[in-house]
């Protein structure tokens, strides 16, 4: 075992531990069960990890960014319980979503929970920057949101242009990344530099990984994934791959592509058939160039901080994500 995974292991299981420390609370129950739930149902736990690595990649303590990191964790699942509404997903991190367990008004409800729970907690620890860090929480919130509902607008629009793509995934996925990054940099009491540096870091890591999230939509697989195979192509989701191939297939394969969305009801056995049509425009490479070249930033704005044990476990979880397969 190498030091960067005893480390992560020992910071997952602090994380863990915390998380389930604060949700405690039993009443009502058709609040706080769906809260733990969640939490208790797995998850990479990426973003608490961001923000732990990156205070000490400048030299901070995880004690004084512990706080911020429990945050993100309950700020991310609460993003999850409401996209699986809006994307009408049966399954998550391999269980059922929280709206097919129990029903629609209890994921709104025990998102909106996890909102104020990750508010508590980002504020339970005074520190002299620490209005700063809530406006920087608050408009990510917000940045989040207008993602989502960009994300939502493009189901229906006939055509989305790359740019309008890369705009969206910023918001919904990327923006909440360099948020870890930075506030792990700022509670870390980096440099105004190395802050820069970090947050960059964590915003290419993020457009990275939604293009990866995209990506293995169609070709992970589903019991490693967790997430039902092909959700994308049946919601009709504007991801890189679908304007790709659109935009780059040869005519047959766009009319092909079309037909297919101009379905009714999109079937999951109809995902197999876009698979090969994104096989045979090269989609699957293409998306493949974009996540490599946004690692590659990642790690350029990565080196930006002087070398250190910190700034190597950062290297390899960058490193963990490339080679990610859910
Ligand atoms: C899923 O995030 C949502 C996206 C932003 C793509 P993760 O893949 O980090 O989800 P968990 O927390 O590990 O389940
Ligand atoms: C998730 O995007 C973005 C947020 C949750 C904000 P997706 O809708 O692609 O995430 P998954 O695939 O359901 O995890
Ligand atoms: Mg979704
Ligand atoms: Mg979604
Ligand atoms: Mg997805």
């Amino acid at each position: 075992v190498s030091q960067f995974e005893k480390r992560t292991t020992e910071l997952k299981k602090l994380v863990n531990q915390q998380l389930a420390g604060m949700l405690t609370k039993k009443l009502p129950i058709t609040l706080y069960d769906p809260m733990r739930y969640v939490l208790q149902g797995g998850g990479k736990r990426l973003r608490p990890l961001l923000v732990l690595l990156a205070c000490e990649a400048v030299g901070g303590k995880v004690e004084s960014c512990l706080p911020a990191a429990l945050a993100v964790e309950f700020l991310h699942n609460f993003t999850l319980i409401h996209d699986d509404v809006m994307d009408q997903d049966d399954i998550r991190r391999g269980r059922l979503t929280v709206h097919k367990k129990w029903d629609v008004s209890i994921a709104i409800l025990s998102g909106d929970g996890l909102v104020a729970l990750s508010y508590r907690v980002l504020l339970s620890k005074s520190h002299p920057r620490i209005a700063e860090i809530g406006t920087l929480f608050s408009n990510t919130l917000l940045e989040i949101c207008e993602g989502q509902a960009l994300d939502k607008e493009f189901e229906t629009r006939k055509e989305v242009a790359v740019n309008e793509y890369f705009v969206m995934i910023q918001k919904k996925t990327a923006a909440l990344m360099a948020l870890c990054a930075q506030i792990g940099g700022i509670l870390g009491n980096g440099t105004d530099a190395e802050i820069e540096a970090l947050r960059s870091f964590g915003f290419h890591l993020g457009v990275a990984f939604q293009l990866q999230d995209d990506l293995l939509d169609i070709v992970a697989d589903e019991k490693l994934l967790g997430k039902t195979w092909g959700s994308d192509i049946m919601r009709r989701k504007k991801t890189f791959l679908l304007i790709h191939a659109l935009q780059q297939g040869d005519a047959t394969t766009k009319s092909q592509l079309q037909a297919i969305l101009q379905k009714e009801v999109i079937a999951q056995s109809q995902v197999e058939e876009v698979k090969k049509l994104f096989q045979v425009a090269g989609t699957i490479e293409a998306t493949q160039q974009h996540i490599n070249r946004h690692f590659d930033l990642a790690r350029q704005y990565l080196h930006r901080l002087p070398s250190s044990q910190g700034r190597q476990f950062l290297d390899r979880f960058l490193d963990s994500l490339v080679k990610r397969q859910y």
